[in-house]
């Protein structure tokens, strides 16, 4: 039986108050399992941050409730709910959001610092984690200036995934991408799923929807229903 990572169970979260409340989500139940690759897949507007920011911990819902290994975060506290974050989750944004002072190697190793592991050990980590996430670790005492957007992601990918997460939270990883770098960064959270991180992509394409192995559709805040993904048309098949 595979073992549930997230549970969302009727989730509901509501933005501002009074007469200009704004509905993120209107009621969500989803479970995502362990090995896992689903892509959340539905137009502008239609949920799909709120929903990553739910399974994330980013952000706390109006009502409902959200499990992350067996733990129901709703009773927790902010400092509790950070360390679990910490711990758990590891986060790409469409944007990178990599700090631009800091070297390759120093950004991959940011949770590890937040976790307070020692400086040889985060360094080993950070190199292994940017082997697997794009197989070049001489990239390390680069700015990330020096890389390509497409590069940059990959070093956002190996900052989420050098705690081993258990589960791997993207928010239209591609979306500031050309089609060749898209089709690149889908084919490195592929491998990783290969290994057995449990990965949630949120995407308006459906070629990077259909590098998944399960495509959950959102509409309006609610889940609409489940498609088949068509490997076939996966974006990695330009390669
Ligand atoms: N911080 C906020 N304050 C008020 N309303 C918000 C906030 N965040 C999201 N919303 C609203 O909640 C709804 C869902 O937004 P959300 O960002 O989750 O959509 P999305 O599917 O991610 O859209 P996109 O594809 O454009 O990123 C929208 O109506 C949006 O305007
Ligand atoms: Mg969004």
């Amino acid at each position: 039986m595979p073992k549930p990572v997230v549970e969302l169970v009727d989730v509901v979260k509501v933005y501002g108050s009074g007469d200009v409340k704004t509905y993120g989500l209107r009621g969500v139940t989803l479970t995502i399992y362990e090995g896992e690759f689903a892509a959340i897949m539905g137009p502008s507007g239609s949920g799909k941050t709120t929903l990553l920011n739910m399974m994330g911990l980013l952000d706390r819902p109006t009502s409902g409730k959200v499990v992350i290994a067996g733990i129901e975060a709703s009773r927790l506290r902010s400092s509790q709910l950070a360390r679990l974050r910490n711990r758990f989750i590891g986060f790409v944004f469409q944007q990178f959001n990599l700090i631009p002072r800091l070297t390759v190697q120093e950004n991959i190793e940011l949770p590890l610092v937040a976790r307070g592991v020692p400086r040889r050990i985060r360094a080993r980590k950070a190199r292994e984690a940017l082997i697997a996430a794009a197989g070049d670790p001489s990239w390390l005492p680069k700015k990330p200036s020096q890389l390509s957007g497409g590069q940059q992601q990959r070093v956002a990918i190996a900052r989420a995934i050098v705690g081993e997460p258990r589960l791997l939270l993207a928010d239209e990883p591609t979306g500031n991408l050309d089609r060749k770098s898209a089709a690149i960064v889908m084919k490195t959270f592929m491998s990783l799923n290969e290994r057995g991180q449990t990965i949630v992509v949120v995407t308006h394409d459906p070629e990077v929807a259909n590098c998944a192995h399960r495509i959950i559709l959102i509409r309006d805040g609610r889940i609409i229903g489940e498609q088949e993904p068509d490997r076939s048309k996966c974006i990695t098949r330009i390669l």
